[in-house]
C-alpha cells in the first residue's frame, strides 16, 4: 500500500537557487537569501532521514486554463529561464518522470469529475516552479518527479471554486496513491504573500535591499506559519480566500490547499525550517510527516 510519506510547502524563488550557485545554472552569485536556503537545507536533512519513491509537486508557474494537467513523458530536459528574471535563473534540467504514477494521480481526479489531461509532449519546457521547488528539495534529482498544473479558476471564477477544486484534488491525490506502491513526498510550490518590489538592486544578492514589502503583508505570512505550525488547517483553508487577496498570495494556485486536502487537513504540528524574504514576498519551508504523527 502506498502512503504519503511527507508534505512540505516549498516555495520556489528563483534567487534561492541563483544564491546557490549549482552547477545547472549559468548566473552566479555571490551569496544571497540565507536564511531561506538554510531552511531548505533543514527540510533535506529532515527528508534523508524519511524513505521515498517519489516527489509530486503543484506548481503556479505550470499554468493550464482547461483542467489539471499531469507530466507524461519519462524524460525532460532542456534550459529554463525565468521570463522575469532572465539575469538570475538559466538553468539546465535533465529530470524523469514517475509516469505510471502520473496516470493514477490523473485518473483518480478525473474520477472525482475533475477535467484532466496527460502532458505527453516530450518538447514541453517544465516550469521554472516545479525546478525550482524541486531543486531545492532534493539537489541530487536522484528521485522522479509529478508535476501538476495550477488550472486557473481562481483568475476565471474565483478562490472559492479553485478551493472546491483543490480540496477534490487533494482527495483524489491522497486515494491514488493509496492504491499505488509508492512512497511519496507533496510538494506545495508557493508563497506567502507575493506583493513584490518592481525594481532591482545593482547586485541582486545585496541583502541590504532585502524585506518583507510592508507591515501588512508580515502579519499575514506570520498568522498563517502560526495556524500551520498548531494544527488548525481548517481554519487556514476557511480564510484562504481572504489570505489570498488581502496578501496577494501564490496560494491563488491552490496548492496549498491541495496538500492541506491530500494530508487530511493535519492537526499535528507543521515543522517550520526557514522563513525569508525573496524581493519583498513572504515565503516559509515547512514539513509535514503523517507517519510520526500516527
Ligand atoms: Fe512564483
Amino acid at each position: 500500500m502506498g502512503q504519503i510519506v511527507f508534505g512540505a510547502l516549498a516555495p520556489h524563488p528563483p534567487h534561492l537557487v541563483y544564491a546557490a550557485n549549482p552547477p545547472q545554472n549559468e548566473p552566479t552569485a555571490e551569496c544571497g537569501w540565507e536564511t531561506l536556503r538554510w531552511g531548505y537545507e533543514r527540510l533535506a536533512d529532515r527528508l534523508s532521514t524519511i524513505e521515498y519513491d517519489t516527489i509530486v509537486v503543484l506548481s503556479p508557474h505550470w499554468q493550464t486554463y482547461v483542467g489539471t494537467h499531469f507530466l507524461g513523458v519519462e524524460r525532460f530536459h532542456s534550459l529554463s529561464v525565468d521570463p522575469i528574471f532572465p539575469n538570475l535563473f538559466r538553468y539546465r534540467y535533465d529530470l524523469t518522470v514517475d509516469v505510471p504514477l502520473a496516470e493514477q494521480l490523473c485518473a483518480a481526479a478525473s474520477e472525482a469529475g475533475l477535467v484532466t489531461k496527460m502532458m505527453r509532449n516530450p518538447d514541453f519546457r517544465v516550469d521554472y516552479g516545479t525546478i525550482v521547488s524541486c531543486h531545492l528539495t532534493n539537489p541530487t534529482w536522484d528521485k522522479p518527479i509529478v508535476s501538476i498544473s495550477s488550472q486557473r479558476s481562481a483568475a476565471f471564477y474565483s478562490v472559492e471554486v479553485m478551493q472546491e477544486q483543490m480540496l477534490a484534488l487533494g482527495r483524489a491525490t491522497a486515494r491514488a496513491i493509496e492504491a499505488s506502491d509508492r512512497r511519496v513526498v507533496l510538494l506545495a510550490s508557493e508563497s506567502l504573500s507575493h506583493r513584490h518590489f518592481v525594481s532591482e538592486a545593482d547586485i541582486p544578492e545585496d541583502m541590504s535591499r532585502e524585506h518583507i514589502t510592508n507591515h501588512h503583508q508580515y502579519l499575514w505570512d506570520m498568522k498563517l506559519i502560526e495556524m500551520l505550525r498548531t494544527g488548525r488547517t481548517r481554519e487556514v483553508v476557511d480564510l484562504m480566500p481572504e489570505f489570498t487577496e488581502q496578501a496577494v498570495s501564490e496560494s491563488d494556485s491552490g496548492a496549498l490547499t491541495w496538500l492541506i486536502s491530500a494530508l487530511s487537513f493535519p492537526r499535528y504540528t507543521a515543522e517550520l525550517y526557514g522563513y525569508g524574504t525573496v524581493i519583498g514576498t513572504g515565503n516559509a519551508v515547512m514539513g509535514w510527516v503523517p507517519r510520526e504523527a500516527r
